[in-house]
């Protein structure tokens, strides 16, 4: 039996949550700050820690009480340590790390992205090897899992992360922030009229949004120029296609070439219903390969998915000392256990 405290604090999100065992959660608070940020169209760092800061102990008081546990049962505090924002990380690491020294608990420090890859644990159990498509506000990635935690990154963005083109995209149409998920909602009430370049079809396994974004924004800007009235609705679906297409092509593509056993999605923009459905579609196509979604809850940031692969990185003794730093911009691959385990 383990139970194990996770910290999440990477961007505008402080979240916790206490996992019993394999996947049973005891407690999982998110404290938002969307709605500060909202008002300047994009998470703002320095306002994003000073929240951080407020709200640090409340989150922490909140999360023992409904799981009903103190700090003292606990067997390892997990945290984030990268990659995110320098001051968010920083009050997310102390706050662990304080833990950890003050009550003799293992300190495991997670890789942001390696949460979003075993959200994929949550139902179900992950098998290798596998291909994740991560897909986030910061990365838009294929991630090969040869066998648990380690990660080989066959394909990346060369430009935008996508989550990235959905925010800029909803920012131009006059959009709530962040434009992902309205611009999803609207994709499945429009048409798709507007013709748009198709991103990068090559025969790697990178990505590149940042011309597939221009095109939407000048197709947006001339049509204002010329007083003609844009159908946003038709917009959003055109553009959400044309990024599906892109994203299940390349990922179906790898799943072949590498023999893969599982397909998952994870990251924010696997919350995409367009996409999660074209994922299944496609994978269902193919033969002995079965699809695995993050559940909605443990899409878009959170502290359960810190657990989920803290619980994997306990079991396979990856614990870090109190000198652990922060990481804003640490590789995925240095976090394989092999990696690890060579480098000490
Ligand atoms: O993983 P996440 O919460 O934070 C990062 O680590 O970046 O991802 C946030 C991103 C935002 O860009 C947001 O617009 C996008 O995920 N997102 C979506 C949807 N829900 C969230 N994008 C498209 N469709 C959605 N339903
Ligand atoms: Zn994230």
């Amino acid at each position: 039996m383990s139970l194990i405290l996770a910290i999440e604090s990477s961007c505008d999100e402080m979240a916790m949550a206490v996992l019993k065992d394999k996947r049973e959660f005891l407690s999982s608070v998110v404290a938002s700050q969307i709605d500060v940020h909202a008002l300047y169209g994009g998470v703002v760092p320095e306002i994003a820690s000073r929240k951080h800061v407020e709200c640090v102990s409340l989150v922490l008081k909140e999360t023992l009480k409904q799981a009903k546990i103190s700090v003292d049962e606990i067997d390892a505090i997990a945290v984030t340590k990268g990659p995110g924002l320098v001051g968010s990380l920083h009050i997310g690491l102390q706050a662990a790390k304080t833990i950890a020294m003050a009550y003799h608990k293992p300190l495991i420090g997670v890789h942001h992205i390696a949460g979003h890859i075993y959200a994929n644990n949550y139902e179900q159990d992950m098998i290798y090897p596998s291909l994740c498509l991560v897909v986030s506000g910061g990365h838009s990635e294929l991630v090969l899992l040869k066998a648990p935690f380690e990660f080989e990154v066959i394909g990346t963005t060369l430009d935008d992360a996508v989550g990235e083109a959905y925010d800029k995209v909803g920012r131009v149409l006059n959009l709530p922030y962040p434009g992902g998920p309205v611009i999803d909602k609207m994709a499945s009430m429009g048409n798709h009229i507007y013709d748009l370049p198709i991103p990068l079809d090559d025969d790697s396994y990178n990505f590149s949004f940042s011309g597939l974004k221009s095109a939407v924004i000048n197709l947006n800007h001339k049509a204002n120029q010329r007083g003609e009235i844009i159908n946003k609705d038709d917009l959003a679906t055109s553009f959400q296609d044309v990024v599906i297409e892109i994203l299940v092509n390349k990922t179906i593509r790898g799943a072949k070439a590498y023999g893969v056993k599982q397909v998952m999605l994870a990251g924010g923009v696997s919350a995409n219903r367009g996409l999660r459905k074209a994922m299944e579609i496609a994978v269902n196509k193919l033969d002995e390969v079965e699809l695995l979604l993050p559940p909605m809850s443990c899409c878009t940031d959170n502290a359960m998915m810190i657990a989920l692969a803290a619980k994997e990185m306990y079991d396979l003794k990856m614990f870090s000392d109190l000198s652990l730093g922060i990481k804003p911009n640490i590789d995925l691959e240095n976090e394989s256990f092999s990696e690890v385990n060579r480098n000490g």
